[in-house]
C-alpha cells in the first residue's frame, strides 16, 4: 500500500520511544515481543519486519543478548506458505546486515485466525501493528436491506448506515479487548486503516469507491451477464470509522491511553499526472487485488474481467472532474 512507508516511520518512532523512556535497564529485557496482525503474505510483511529488526538492532547496542520475537497473524487463507518459503533468503540478508549472532536471535512465527479472537498468550506482547487490516469486518452486517449497493452510499436506506457503524463497533471493541490481554503493561499498538474525514458516513471519501464498484456491477447486470438480485445480496464486509468512533470504543475499554492520532490523506491517484486513464487503473488495480476473492466467492469468476474494465472507465471518468482522496487513521495506543 502506497501509506505503508508513512506509517512505518509512525512505527519506528513508537518503538524507539518505547527504548528510551521505558526499558531503561536493557539487563532485563530479555525478548521484545512484537505481533504485525492482517500482516498478508506480500513485500510489505517483509517491509515490516525488516524495518523493525533493524531499528531494535540499532537500540539494542548495549544490550547483546536481546531476542526479537516477531508473530505474524492472518486468518488461515493467508498464503503462510509464501512467507515462510520465503524465510530463508530474509535471515541471510539479516545476516548480510547484523551478522549471523545477532540474527539467531530473531524469532519468526505465524498464527493463523482471526484477530477479532484472542490469538496470543496473556502478556506476552510488547508492541503490536495493524495495517490496512481493521477497516475488514468480521462479517457482513445481517439483515441488510441494501438493494442496488455494495456498502453505504447516499441515498441508502438509514438501517444501512446503523447496521455497519453497530458491526464496526461489535468488532473493534473485541478486537481491543482480545488484545488488552495480550499487551505488556506500557507495551504498544499502532494500527492503520482506512477511514473518513467526516462523521457524515455517506461522504464521498469513503463511499464513491465501492459505489463505483457497484455501478460498475450494475452495468454488467444490464448486459444480462450476472444477475440483479446477485448485486443486491452483496454487501462488502468493511468499515471506514470516523476517528470520534475508533476513540469512543477505546474509550469505552478502558485499557489502553490513546498517545498519537494521525490523519492522512492519499490522492486516489498515484500522482498529479494528466494521464486519467493510467491513475484509473492503478486505483482500479489496488481494488481488485483486496476484493477479488470475496468478489469470485459471489458472482464467479467468468465476468470479472467485465466488471473491472466498466469499474476501470468510471473511475477514470471520475477522477477528470474530481480528486477523491482516501482517509488513513493512524492511532497509537500504550496498554495501561
Ligand atoms: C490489505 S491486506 C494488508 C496487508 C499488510 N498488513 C499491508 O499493510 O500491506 C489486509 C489483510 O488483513 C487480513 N485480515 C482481514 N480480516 C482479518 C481478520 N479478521 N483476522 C486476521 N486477518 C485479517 C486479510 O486476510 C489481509 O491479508
Amino acid at each position: 500500500m502506497r501509506w505503508f512507508n508513512t506509517t512505518l516511520s509512525i512505527v519506528k518512532d513508537t518503538i524507539k520511544e518505547m527504548f528510551t523512556n521505558h526499558f531503561t535497564s536493557f539487563e532485563i529485557l530479555e525478548s521484545f515481543k512484537i505481533a504485525d496482525i492482517g500482516c498478508a503474505s506480500g513485500p510489505n510483511t517483509f517491509l515490516f519486519m525488516s524495518e523493525v529488526i533493524d531499528t531494535v538492532y540499532n537500540l539494542s547496542n548495549q544490550n547483546k543478548s536481546l531476542e526479537i520475537s516477531i508473530v505474524l497473524n492472518d486468518l488461515h487463507k493467508n498464503d503462510f506458505n509464501n512467507i515462510f518459503s520465503a524465510l530463508p533468503s530474509f535471515y541471510k540478508q539479516l545476516q548480510e546486515k547484523h551478522g549471523y549472532e545477532f540474527s539467531q536471535k530473531c524469532f519468526i512465527s505465524g498464527v493463523a485466525a482471526s484477530f477479532y479472537e484472542r490469538l496470543l498468550p496473556c502478556k506476552s506482547l510488547h508492541f503490536v501493528h495493524s495495517s490496512s487490516s481493521l477497516h475488514w469486518l468480521s462479517q457482513v452486517p445481517k439483515n441488510l436491506e441494501n438493494k442496488g449497493h455494495i456498502y453505504m452510499a447516499k441515498d441508502c436506506l438509514p438501517h444501512v448506515f446503523e447496521a455497519y457503524k453497530n458491526q464496526f463497533y461489535k468488532d473493534f471493541s473485541s478486537f481491543i479487548n482480545k488484545r488488552s490481554h495480550e499487551i505488556l503493561p506500557s507495551g504498544r499498538m499502532v494500527l492503520t486503516f482506512l477511514g473518513r474525514s467526516i462523521p457524515d458516513p455517506s461522504s464521498n471519501d469513503c463511499c464513491c469507491l465501492w459505489e463505483l464498484l457497484a455501478q460498475s456491477l450494475l452495468d454488467v447486470v444490464s448486459q444480462r451477464l450476472i444477475k440483479e438480485e446477485d448485486v443486491d445480496s452483496f454487501n462488502l464486509p468493511i468499515y471506514t470509522p470516523y476517528i470520534d468512533e475508533v476513540k469512543e470504543i477505546i474509550m469505552n475499554d478502558m485499557s489502553f491511553d490513546v498517545k498519537k492520532i494521525a490523519i492522512f490523506k492519499h490522492n486516489w491517484d498515484q500522482d498529479d499526472n494528466d494521464d486519467k486513464k493510467k491513475s484509473g487503473e492503478i486505483v482500479v488495480n489496488f481494488i481488485r487485488a483486496v476484493t477479488q476473492s470475496i468478489l469470485v466467492t459471489h458472482f464467479g469468476e467468468l465476468f470479472l474481467n467485465n466488471v473491472f474494465k466498466r469499474y476501470a472507465e468510471r473511475v477514470t471518468n471520475h477522477l477528470k472532474t474530481e480528486k477523491t482522496k482516501f482517509i488513513i487513521l493512524t492511532i497509537c495506543l500504550m496498554k495501561k
